[in-house]
């Protein structure tokens, strides 16, 4: 296997309105940020990825952008931002932005002057469609909901497209002239001294040209635009010339958020020559619900088999390709892991949350930490819909109540899967702000947080966030870290339904991760594994035959060379 500069890396996520304020404002910052660097850096982190600090209106925060080449002042100056690339830079940290080139805000000046002179060069830098009776141009659903167009106030009969919200207007790709601007500014960015970005929503630049509707999935009337706008044919085009116009030429690091990439197409995004470096593997993400766009639909009645069999498919497909996976139990977009696969609340514990870290972090691929999972972060419950920030949790209740569920259990719904859970402030101490800022945060703290802060579990030797920082020791060490980092990836079969096993194989080392997804005990044999590198919950080995708690994991290392 080839060996590429960024494949040993760790790499964390910031959201950074919500990890640290500094300047008062409820509202977290660059500073925040730079002075976090050396506990991000404790971690074993060697990268960060910022969430989008752009400019921006904040109706989707952030990914909605208004000037891709300034900051927002909420967040700081540039100035900052060049600060904080270089002391990351000083403690070995590259820095990854979030490139969120699908779309703009509808405050971007190229959207307002194609709205203000239909003339103008910049009405082709968007989609525009006009139709003879005035009823929208075809039924499609955007994924926040509602039609995908918009009218344009005061043009009759003439529509905007947009994939997500109305305010995020989609860029057309079609137009080379738009793509050359893109490219430019993504250049600026690197030329700055970035090392990549991750890159939103990327499976959406190219639509389907007939623009035809198709039959309705929904009581709504309308068909999801995934079926027509997500990795349609001649994406291809657009992203070969985007890899060469750009990151091929400061060999950067690309994480494409590419969801719908069928198996076939795989090697075309993370083969050899592929887009981009990796790609998320989101095979799991949405174990837990029943329909990703509408989840007020109801949880899905998923097992740990499930999630075994789309952990390792996932793998094995992305091993044939010679491509690598980031691997991710969480981000802004989803709940926190604990809640979503421990389903008993009792049972979502410190000793679970490390037994989940355990899980995925020696997978092939590089491990993303999203900011308050390695303390064991949890969700939290809202009564009322008010506290809810998040545009696509507001409009998923509001769609539930229109299709006749009640208040109650769309709120049910939403406070499960909603996107706010893991944007709840970072929880640094156990004050009422929790160390994030000392005024009232742009969204309630979470309510489950008792012993889940950093100061009390740095205090911990057996907590969470020290737990993180031994997974990160263990995936440097230079004993294990070749094979960490390129050994062949072996699924262990025939272990109790509830645990799952894998082994990472290499010149004569072999790592093995076990872990027990259940709390019931489990017992089987296991051959060969050598010794315990790590451990969590009550396991014991006698004479290959192992024993697992509920919730616990280990990670064994043998070394025949
Ligand atoms: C994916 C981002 O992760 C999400 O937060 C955002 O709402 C959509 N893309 C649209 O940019």
């Amino acid at each position: 296997m080839s060996t590429k500069w960024w494949q040993n890396e760790i790499v964390y996520q910031i959201y950074p309105r919500s990890f640290q304020d500094t300047n008062h404002d409820g509202i977290g910052d660059i500073q925040g940020m730079i002075d976090h660097l050396d506990y991000i850096q404790e971690l074993g982190v060697t990268m960060i990825w910022v969430s989008p600090i752009y400019k921006s209106p904040m109706v989707d925060m952030g990914y909605d952008i208004a000037d891709y080449q300034d900051i927002d002042p909420q967040f700081g100056s540039l100035d900052e931002f060049k600060v904080f690339l270089s002391e990351a830079k000083k403690r070995h940290i590259k820095v990854i932005m979030d490139l969120v080139v699908n779309h703009t805000s509808d405050q971007h000046e190229w959207f307002k002057q194609a709205l203000a002179d239909p003339k103008s060069k910049y009405r082709d830098y968007f989609i525009f469609k006009t139709t003879d009776d005035g009823d929208v141009p075809n039924n499609w659903r955007s994924i926040f909901g509602g039609s995908t167009w918009e009218p344009v106030a005061d043009e009759p009969n003439t529509f905007y497209f947009h994939t997500f919200a109305p305010q995020q207007p989609d860029l057309n790709w079609e137009n080379p002239a738009l793509r050359q601007e893109i490219y430019q500014m993504i250049n600026w960015w690197l030329e700055l001294g970035v090392a990549g970005f991750r890159v939103d929503a990327i499976t959406h630049l190219k639509k389907d040209l007939d623009w035809a509707s198709l039959p309705a999935d929904g009581s709504d009337g309308l068909v999801s635009v995934i079926k027509k706008g997500q990795n349609r044919p001649g994406i291809d085009v657009f992203l070969n010339e985007l890899k060469q116009e750009t990151f091929d030429k400061y060999d950067a690091i690309t994480v494409g958020e590419a969801y719908g990439v069928p198996e076939k197409d795989l090697k075309k995004y993370i083969g050899p020559n592929g887009y981009f470096s990796m790609i998320f593997d989101f095979s799991y993400m949405n174990i837990d619900v029943l329909n990703t766009d509408e989840w007020y639909r109801g949880r899905s009645q998923w097992t740990v088999k499930d999630l075994r069999e789309a952990l390792f498919e996932s793998q094995q497909v992305a091993g044939q390709v010679h491509g690598t996976l980031a691997n991710v139990l969480e981000n802004h977009d989803q709940p926190r892991v604990l809640s979503k696969l421990v389903p008993d609340k009792h049972d979502q514990t410190p000793t679970a949350a490390k037994a989940l870290a355990t899980m995925y972090y020696f997978l092939p691929g590089v491990p993303f930490i999203y900011q308050g999972q390695e303390i064991g972060m949890k969700n939290f419950v809202r009564k009322d819909i008010s506290e809810f920030n998040d545009v696509s949790s507001i409009n998923n209740y509001q769609m539930a109540l229109k299709d006749g569920y009640s208040k109650e259990s769309a709120l049910a719904s939403i406070n499960d899967k909603s996107r706010d859970n893991a944007r709840v402030p970072m929880q640094w101490n156990d004050s009422k702000f929790a160390g994030f800022s000392d005024t009232e945060p742009w969204l309630g703290m979470g309510n489950d947080r008792e012993g889940i802060d950093v100061q009390t579990e740095l205090a911990d030797e057996n907590s969470v966030l020290n737990y993180y920082k031994k997974l990160g020791q263990l995936h440097h060490d230079l004993a294990w870290q070749s094979v960490t980092t390129t050994g062949d990836f072996q699924p262990i079969d025939s272990l109790p339904e509830n645990v799952i096993g894998y082994q990472r194989i290499l010149d004569g080392q072999v790592l093995t991760v076990f872990v027990n997804l259940s709390h019931e005990l489990a017992e089987f044999d296991a051959h060969n594994v050598g010794d315990r590198l790590e451990k969590v919950g009550d396991i014991t080995i006698d004479n290959d035959h192992v024993k697992m708690a509920g919730y616990s994991a280990v990670v064994m290392g043998l070394n025949a060379n």
